[in-house]
């Protein structure tokens, strides 16, 4: 079993009744050797009282802002001395809380203060949890850089069937061990992430462009700042929100995120580039918009500049890794970019696989170096692949 003395975890627990399987949860972090201190919204004491966390954890529960005479700041004091908040169940509500940055109680307000890492096991019928507005706002909190143990399938409280069932407390507790053993093996480096894709205008109101969403490199971004780097992410226009802890830069077309890179590259120990650079541009970009009374344009291509081959050729002394999109012979055509580019690493993506490639939460990809010979594309995550591609940097920055 995983050692946690030492470590102080905030247990959060909304108003579902999965309340009543937390109390085990609670009871495997005090066993584990965590320090415990539990806040009950008023609809979760509805399930469990606040007697039953009192006597596993040892702590005093807390349920208001108003009533700790210890401190005048509750919420501020608990998210300071949290190594790492849960909230289990997590109901359709405090996610909705969460994601909007509303404070009205002591949970979502101590939520709300918090500057390490939170963990959320939702827990709801499933029509709720399948509402656009819930996957959005999970959506939201998955880009913040909240971690998600994700609901089981099966027979809900309310006797529907589907998703919605709280993860078991041991796969939470298993979550929330791997997070605090997250080693800091980043920290003092320096990690620029190129996202999302690029726009290239022919005139001030059309472009061409590729269906990048530039989900990897914000996972990655979060990833290696939670990880301890400095993080530059220099990102193509997408509409996601910037991981917490990140520095971003925002761009529009390969030129620009050419020069970014350089303008950042100084100093740095690794670059990541997850974004789908665009490989040409017109040669021509019109000031004003293109009428149709001209007849059907002819637009010339040139190359773009490719920012990886320009960063290898200049030797800045730093680990590359490019990730190669791919349709066929996915993983010898990605090892001859790892060549061709000098590159470090490089992650085969298969592109047109259902579930893989832009805009999905996951990928069939393989991460690949020079030294490895079998190498399998995998159905990942694309937050297990972002973990994987930051071992092996670490492994290759050493320490
Ligand atoms: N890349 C780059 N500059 C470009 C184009 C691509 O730095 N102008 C980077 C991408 O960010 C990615 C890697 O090169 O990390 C491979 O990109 P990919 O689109 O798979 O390959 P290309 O080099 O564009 O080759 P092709 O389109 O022929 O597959």
């Amino acid at each position: 079993m995983s050692d946690l003395s030492g470590r102080t975890v905030v247990l959060g627990i909304t108003g579902g009744i999965a309340a009543y399987k937390v109390a085990e949860l609670a009871r495997l972090l005090v066993r584990a050797g965590a320090r415990v201190k539990v806040i009950m919204t008023e609809s979760a004491q509805k399930f469990v009282t606040p007697l039953t966390f009192r006597t596993i954890t040892g702590e005093p529960v807390a349920t208001t802002m108003w009533s700790d005479p210890a401190s005048p700041y509750p919420h501020i004091s608990i998210s300071e001395e949290a190594d790492l908040i849960v909230v289990a169940p997590a109901t359709a509500n405090i996610i909705a809380k969460m994601a909007r940055g509303i404070a009205d109680d002591l949970l979502s307000t101590t939520l709300l203060a918090a500057r390490g890492t939170v963990l959320i096991a939702p827990a709801m019928n499933a029509r709720m949890y399948l509402h656009p507005e819930t996957q959005d706002n999970l959506a939201r909190l998955r880009e913040a850089g909240v971690v998600l143990v994700e609901p089981g399938m099966g027979e809900l409280a309310c006797g529907d069937e589907g998703v919605g069932r709280m993860a078991e407390p041991a796969r939470i507790m298993e979550a929330v061990t791997g997070e605090l053993a997250l080693a800091a093996d980043l920290e003092g480096r320096k990690v620029v992430i190129t996202a999302g894709p690029t726009r290239e205008h022919f005139d001030p109101v059309r472009f061409m462009s590729n269906p990048s969403t530039g989900k990897m490199g914000y996972i990655l971004a979060g990833r290696a700042a939670r990880r301890g780097a400095a993080v530059v992410l220099i990102s193509g226009p997408t509409s996601l929100h910037p991981p917490a802890g990140v520095s971003t830069v925002d761009v529009v077309s390969a030129e620009e995120m050419a020069r970014a890179v350089k303008e950042n590259i100084e100093g740095a120990d690794v670059l990541i580039m997850a974004a789908a650079v665009a490989d040409y541009r017109p040669a021509e970009r019109l000031e004003t918009k293109l009428k149709k009374r001209g007849g059907v344009p002819e637009v010339t291509l040139e190359p773009t500049e490719d920012i990886l081959k320009s960063v290898s050729a200049a030797s800045r002394g730093c680990l590359l890794v490019g990730f190669a999109a791919e349709t066929d012979e996915v993983i010898e055509n990605a090892r001859s970019k790892l060549v061709d580019k000098g590159l470090d690493i490089i992650v085969a993506n298969k592109v047109d696989a259902p579930d893989s490639g832009f805009g999905t939460p996951t990928n069939l990809a393989a991460v690949i170096t020079a030294s490895d010979e079998e190498v399998e594309l995998e159905m990942t995550s694309k937050a297990v692949l972002a973990d994987t591609v930051l071992d092996r940097v670490a492994g290759m920055l050493g320490g």
